[in-house]
């Protein structure tokens, strides 16, 4: 039966037999994106042979809590969180205030009982935009000369997912080719494989989509030291000192026989 309506002489020689289309289901609008506590439409039109009422479900098939779908629409009436704030225009569902707990996938079921074709569904996919919240960056405050350097920003309940921007000084980084950095504006990491004195400077991160303002994350004022060389050699020239002292007390207790005396007891 399904390669006959496939073929397209079959449905060609069937069109012109028919008189008129058997229930024919889709919808002008696949995908609605909104924000949240405004208005969806979740358009889903039809077409009968014979049928004047056919029978309308809705389902939500994805995005549910449990794994099955949860009716929206069954019996003529409006299910769980959709009573009181819905209403069907033909077979067409305008949704009020959209909480993100709306997201999903929805299927708009005609039934005509009487037709050839019986049954027809169209999908509709709600996608509730979430405007950035504050960012939350990983800025070192100190780093040496050379150091590989990363630095993170994240944010992760923006819908669609943020990019990010990272600013030094107030001024946006771009990529270059012959930039210390790299960018990766959809991870928002940025990284240094070997800073220098001149990144110095006061950084900080913005997460944007297209759901409503940037937010940035609190910059920080990142200091870049040298290797300070004779620090290093006088602070290992302390711990030697250190060390050959102890060694020392320990030989001058050994032979003043403090050990043994304690042992003794
Ligand atoms: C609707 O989605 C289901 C899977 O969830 C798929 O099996 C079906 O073919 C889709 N229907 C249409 C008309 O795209
Ligand atoms: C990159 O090169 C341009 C000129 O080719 C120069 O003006 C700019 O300062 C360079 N940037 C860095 C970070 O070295």
């Amino acid at each position: 039966m399904e390669h006959l309506f496939t073929s397209p002489l079959v449905f060609v020689i069937l069109l012109q037999i028919v008189p008129s289309v058997p229930v024919s289901v889709f919808t002008t609008a696949p995908i609605v994106e909104v924000r949240e506590n405004k208005d969806a439409e979740l358009s889903c039109e039809f077409k009968t042979e014979r049928d004047e009422h056919p029978r309308i479900e809705w389902k939500k098939t994805r995005g549910t809590r449990s794994s099955s779908p949860d009716f929206v629409y069954f019996e003529g009436e409006f299910r769980k969180s959709f009573k009181g704030r819905a209403h069907m225009d033909g077979a067409t569902i305008k949704l009020k205030r959209v909480t993100q707990e709306d997201a999903g996938e929805y299927r708009c079921e005609v039934s005509a009982a009487t037709d050839t074709v019986q049954l027809g569904e169209a999908n509709i996919t709600i996608i509730v935009l979430v405007p950035p919240q504050t960012p939350s960056c990983e800025i070192p405050s100190r780093v040496l000369t050379g150091a590989v350097v990363e630095m993170h920003c994240r944010e992760p309940h923006g819908v669609p997912a943020a990019t990010y921007t990272w600013y030094k000084d107030n001024k946006a980084l771009r990529p270059s080719f012959n930039a210390t950095y790299t960018i990766n504006p959809h991870t928002g990491v940025l990284m240094f494989t070997s800073v220098t004195k001149a990144d110095t400077g006061q950084y900080h991160c913005e997460a944007r989509n297209k759901a409503g303002p940037p937010k940035s994350c609190e910059g920080v004022h990142v200091k870049i030291d040298d290797l300070n060389v004779p620090a290093i050699i006088a602070g290992v020239v302390v711990v030697c000192l250190v060390i050959a002292l102890c060694v020392f007390g320990a030989c001058y207790a050994h032979r003043h026989g403090f050990f043994s005396r304690h042992r003794g007891r």
